[in-house]
Parts: C-alpha cells; structure tokens; sequence
C-alpha cells in the first residue's frame, strides 16, 4: 500500500454514535469526513449538515465512490457483517463498530475477505486506545501487583432512550452480551493478553428474549480467574478490581475513567504503598481508534497489533459459546 497524506472517511448509517464520530474525524487532521450513507436519503442530509460532511450517498454510492478510502461501519449489529462485506468487496478499508459481527462464523468470513483482498479490517473497540487501559496493561506486564490471580468486573447501567430500540429488540441483534458484556471481556482479554480457555456463564433473558443481565467466570490459561456481571437494565457500579500476588488495582468507571489505584500488600494484609495513577484523554476518546486507523493504513498494515482480527474472532467465538449455552439464537442466525 502507498503512504497516504490524508484519509478521506465514509460513514454507513447515520445514527447516534456516527455522530461521535463524526466529531472524532473532524478533530484529527489526517483524517476527513468526506461521506455520510444512510437507507433514508433525508437522515443523510439532515446528518451532513450538521456535521459539515461534503457528500450524501446510499451504501452502494458510498462503497463505489473513488473519493472515499475508509468505511466506518456504524449500523446496528445485524447489518455490520453484510455491510462491511459490501465495503471490503468493493476495496474500500474498513472500521467496524463493535461488536464486529454477530458471530464467529461472520467474522472470519470478513476477515477472509479482508486478507484476500488486502485491506485494513478492524473492530472499533475503541477503549483499548484510551490512555489510562495502555498504561494499565503495562503495568500488570511490568508485575506491579504480582501475578494476576483474580479480577472481578461489573459493568451495567439503565439503558437511556436513545438506546433502548437498538438494545432490546433481538431483530436488530439487540442484548447486554453484544452490546455491553463484550467490553469486560474485550477488556480482561486486552490486559492479561489472554483469551479464555473455560467459560461458564449464566444470563436472564427479558419480556423480548434478549439476554439483558448476565454473568460470566472465565480461566485464563495463565490461571487468572474472572466474572463479569453486567446488565443493561441496572445501575451497576462499572468498576474493575483486578488482584496480583502483591497488591490490586481498583479501576471505577472502568475503561473510560482516566483514573485508578494500585494498592501493594507486604505479603499480609496489610496495604504498605498505594498510588493513584492518572492518565488524562482526550474529550472525544474515538479520537485515538482514528488516529490508529490512520496509522496502521499509512504503513500499510492491514490490521492493528493493538486488536489483531484473529483476537476478534476468538472473542466473537467466547460470546458464540456463551450464547450456545444459553440456547440464545438471533431471529436471523
Ligand atoms: N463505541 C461506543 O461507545 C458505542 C456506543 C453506542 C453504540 N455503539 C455501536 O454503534 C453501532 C450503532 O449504534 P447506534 O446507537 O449509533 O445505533 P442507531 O443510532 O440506533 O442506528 C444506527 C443506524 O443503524 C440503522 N438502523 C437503526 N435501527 C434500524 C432499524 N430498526 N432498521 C433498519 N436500520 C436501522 C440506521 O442506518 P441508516 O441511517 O442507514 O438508516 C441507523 O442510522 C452499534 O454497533 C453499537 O453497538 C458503540
């Protein structure tokens, strides 16, 4: 792939977090919003103007349009895998917000179609590039608290309206696994560099038969063990403890907070030195995925080390067996 100057951007699907979007783009130089798509012509419009966007497609016009370089895929989770098909096989790059697909079977077909074609693919599970989750991963590589043992996570909260459609119908691949759960997991994956290699998971389904409180325990082959509560219909406190041989790190507002502490122990329970360690982010968090996606293209790799396509896959399998336990099966799947 040649070096490039700028990216010029297309958005499929005009919705909330296009906005977001949007937004991010418009704040990174190397980056230009050149084109929103969306199946409602008028949305389109409405969307361009206020986000300063030089053009209005369909998907089609989008993904044959010699001006755009990059698709950011931003429909709901039914329409990511025939989407991003769309895109790849009409040679544009492509970013894909999470979750990838709706299932393994899915994803590796795009990414199939993504190493054959060689094109940039990758997943927009945009918190891995936050600051605050870099450090932390470094230090729990660096043994600051020891040997991981144990880490426990709660993430949930009372879906507000402007969600609510898109989580709870099952047409649109709604529920808390999709939609909320695969961050923790995407999470404790990232940080401990691991994918799990037992899972045992439980979840309540609601009145519209999506999973809408669950719980998973994963053991990673480090031998870390981890649950996971979340819910999209409670307040939960989001927060992440994780538990080493010599201390703990307590991360609130886990994944976005930019704040957390290390506490380190003297072998007893005693708490000898503890430290907060605070690493400042941009006002638009989606500002560092881009500048990522920026990069990888510019060097002409086809994914990002960061979230590697295989890593995707592997967790896309852990939600599928999850699912599979639950005998949980989206109308169209
Ligand atoms: N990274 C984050 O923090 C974050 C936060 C929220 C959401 N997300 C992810 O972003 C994606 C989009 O979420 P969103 O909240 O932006 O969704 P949304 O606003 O509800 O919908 C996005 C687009 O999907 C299409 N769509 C929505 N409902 C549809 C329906 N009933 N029938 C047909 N098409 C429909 C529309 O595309 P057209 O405009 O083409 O009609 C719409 O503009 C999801 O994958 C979600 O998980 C990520």
């Amino acid at each position: 792939m040649e070096k490039v100057k700028k990216l010029n951007w297309g958005i499929m699907g005009a919705g909330v977090i296009a906005k977001r979007m949007a937004n991010a783009l418009n704040k990174t130089p190397q980056n230009h919003l050149y084109g929103i798509a969306s199946k409602t012509p008028s949305r389109a419009k409405i969307f361009a103007d206020e986000n300063g966007v030089d053009q209005t497609y369909s998907y089609q016009e989008l993904v044959t349009s010699k001006a755009i370089d990059v698709v950011y895929v931003a429909t709901t989770h039914n329409f990511h895998f025939e989407n991003a098909k769309l895109a790849l096989e009409n040679g544009k790059h492509v970013l894909i917000e999470k979750p990838f697909t709706v299932n393994a079977n899915e994803a590796r077909e795009l990414v199939r179609i993504a190493r054959k074609k060689k094109l940039f693919l990758m997943e927009a599970m945009w918190v891995r590039f936050l600051p605050a989750q870099k450090t932390l991963k470094k230090m729990l590589k660096n043994q600051e608290i020891g040997e991981i043992k144990e880490c426990n996570i709660t993430f949930g909260g009372i879906v507000s309206p402007k969600y609510e459609t898109r989580l709870k119908d099952p047409n649109l691949a709604g529920g808390v696994t999709l939609d909320m759960g695969i961050y923790p997991i995407s999470f404790i994956c990232n940080v401990l560099g691991e994918i799990p290699v037992e899972i045992k998971s439980m979840t309540r389904f609601s009145d519209l038969g999506v999973d809408e409180i669950a719980n998973y325990m994963f053991r990673f082959p480090s031998g870390c063990l981890v649950n996971i509560c979340t819910s999209f219909n409670l307040h939960m406190i989001d927060k992440a403890i994780i538990y080493g041989s010599k201390g703990y790190i307590e991360y609130p507002q886990f994944q976005v907070g930019q704040r957390f502490t290390v506490s380190q122990h003297n072998g007893t329970n005693e708490i000898v030195n503890k430290s907060e360690v605070h690493e400042p982010c941009h006002d638009n968090g989606f500002v560092y995925q881009v500048e990522e996606v920026f990069r990888c293209i510019n060097e002409g790799r086809l994914e990002s080390e960061i979230i590697s396509l295989d890593e995707t896959v592997k967790i896309m399998e852990v939600m599928d067996k999850m699912r599979n336990e639950w005998g949980f099966k989206y109308p169209f799947e």
